[in-house]
């Protein structure tokens, strides 16, 4: 049995792919605050975005830190772009250890008037990309002795959300669980290991652009902590699924969401009434 190393950043000697490492707004998204905290603990990161200015930006607050990051403008959802990730990771930095599939966008629709464009883009943009970016991302883990792939579901894939239903979102984050027990079972023997984080309502750009004050007020009341959750919570969260410390942690959904999973309605519904 080795022991791990003490007072060594957590993720060195690693490489790490990071798709969304931008943000869809000012402010700290999940895939930012990774690669900001991935960087800080001793990775080389690969910031994927295919908004380059805004990966751009997440790629300045680690050069300012000290750490090593760089820019690659790619769309997830196309096959030759997720190639060339998987080859960027060996051009630049001589390996891939991580990939932290963590674009996803949202789209509209409940059970009668959902459009098929807008279906398939959600799909494409939250399911496919990671089944693209995971098939040219393995051979080179391989290469590497191993690796951890981290795939961002949401607590929209496991129950029905509040608020205005979203079929294709919840169908697409439910179909990452599926999909990452299946790599995980047939990963496994390769030494690359695949696990979910589903988060509940976090505060991010994504959301935060659009948001009532009360609708916030709401998300937060929602979950047993009673606390407003943001990027970092998941970014940590990360960390530990993307470390050697997890090296025994494979196939598993992570929550990640103050609680609101174990917590039926009614155990929510005065508290969130009465504001407490
Ligand atoms: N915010 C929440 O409450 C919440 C809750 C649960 C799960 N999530 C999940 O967390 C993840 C990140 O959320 P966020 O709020 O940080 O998002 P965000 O919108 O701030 O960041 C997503 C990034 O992905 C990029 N992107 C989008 N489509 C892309 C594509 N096809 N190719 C390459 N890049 C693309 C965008 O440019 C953006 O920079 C998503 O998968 C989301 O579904 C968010």
């Amino acid at each position: 049995m080795t022991l791990m190393p003490t007072g060594r950043p957590r993720l060195a000697g690693k490489v790490a792919v990071i798709t969304g490492a931008g943000s869809s707004g000012p402010g700290l998204g999940t895939g930012k605050a990774a690669s900001i905290l991935f960087a800080r603990e001793g990775a080389q990161v690969l910031l994927v975005d295919r908004n380059a200015q805004a990966a751009a930006e997440t790629e300045a607050v680690i050069r300012e830190e000290g750490g090593t990051a760089s820019v690659l403008a790619a769309d997830v959802t196309l096959a030759s772009d997720c190639a060339a990730i998987a080859d960027a990771a060996i051009a630049r930095y001589g390996g891939l250890h991580i990939l932290f599939n963590n674009v996803g966008i949202t789209g509209p629709g409940g059970p009668t008037d959902v459009e098929e464009s807008v279906w398939d883009n959600v799909l494409d943009v939250n399911l496919k990309s990671m089944m693209l970016t995971t098939k040219y991302a393995v051979p080179k883990m391989i290469d590497a002795g191993g690796g951890s792939i981290i795939n961002m579901s949401s607590i929209a894939g496991v129950r029905a959300g509040s608020g205005a239903a979203s079929l294709p979102y919840s169908a697409s984050k439910a179909g990452v669980i599926g999909m990452s027990e299946t790599m995980a079972v047939h990963l496994g023997r390769d030494n690359v290991r695949v696990n979910v984080i589903a988060p509940g309502h976090i505060y991010t750009p994504m959301v935060g652009g659009t948001m009532e004050p009360q609708t916030r007020e709401r998300r937060r009341k929602a979950g047993p902590l009673g606390v407003e959750g943001n990027a970092w919570d998941i970014a940590y969260a990360a960390l530990f699924l993307a470390s050697d410390e997890s090296r025994w942690v494979s196939g598993i959904v992570l929550p990640v969401d103050a609680g609101l999973l174990a917590a039926t309605p009614l155990a929510m519904y005065t508290r969130i009434r009465e504001g407490e």
